[in-house]
């Protein structure tokens, strides 16, 4: 039994959610934890965390819409977060200068008015970075914050001054990837560390890149990150599982 810690359930990506629910439920899922990242997204996945005992959530305001979150909606987000048991954490929060037009200090603004939530509330981070690493981390130790470094694929270096902060890393199907060098980064830090997550429906796994993902293809990223720790992939289902539990207090 896995956790996908990080994937997305939209309409807009899938026809049919109670498929794909089903389908992960087959090869050994037993939670999933669904991103909302804008206001229609969250307002969505609270549907699916209502339908389906599997899906717990995280909420927040991804950097790419930053530009328009007001505090009015962030009051909206840190009620919602308040009354409702499913959501376990805030997130994907963070930043990303991978496109033209972003404007760093908004992007800086929302994220740390999310963290302060966070901090309020006791609850997890999930965080995006793209393009952001020296940013990110000088945010981040600005706030008693714990959480998941979500998509991790950076450096040894930077792995290791997450994992010093209290950090976990969610490694997907990046590490699947032929010419990714995250399988080496990995079998350098400790399973302790590290979450599974698909960040579905993108970053298919090899042998699957191209079509849409979703946390049926966990078993994929499992094997690969047992390969690189030379454990069983039975040992990186019992130790991420429980660092998910932990991390994200779910009993
Ligand atoms: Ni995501």
């Amino acid at each position: 039994m896995f956790i996908d810690t990080h994937c997305h359930l939209e309409k807009e990506f899938y026809d049919d959610i109670d498929e794909v629910v089903s389908n992960n439920k087959k090869v050994g899922m037993s939670k999933m934890i669904v991103s909302g990242c804008t206001k229609d997204e969250i307002n969505e996945v609270i549907e699916y965390s209502q339908k389906y005992e599997e899906v717990f959530l995280t909420i927040g305001f991804h950097p790419e819409v930053a530009n328009n979150v007001t505090d009015l909606d962030l009051k909206w987000l840190e009620n919602l977060i308040i009354t409702n048991k499913k959501i376990v954490g805030i997130g994907e929060i963070g930043l990303d200068y991978h496109y033209d037009g972003y404007d760093k200090n908004i992007q800086i603004k929302v994220f740390e008015e999310q963290l302060k939530i966070a901090e309020r509330l006791k609850l997890p981070v999930v965080i995006h970075s793209r393009d952001a690493t020296m940013d990110t981390i000088n945010t981040l130790k600005k706030y008693s914050v714990k959480g998941d470094i979500h998509c991790f694929s950076g450096s040894l270096e930077t792995a290791k001054i997450y994992i010093n902060m209290g950090f976990y890393l969610g490694i997907g199907g990046v590490v699947t990837f032929k010419n990714s060098k995250l399988g080496d980064v990995v079998s350098k830090i400790p399973l302790s560390s590290i979450l599974l997550e698909t960040d579905s429906p993108y970053l298919t796994p090899t042998p699957f890149r191209g079509e849409l993902n979703s946390s049926k293809y966990i078993p994929l990223i499992a094997e690969k990150i047992a390969m690189n720790l030379n454990v069983s992939i039975n040992t990186v289902y019992e130790q991420t599982t429980k660092n998910a539990l932990e991390l994200f207090n779910i009993k």
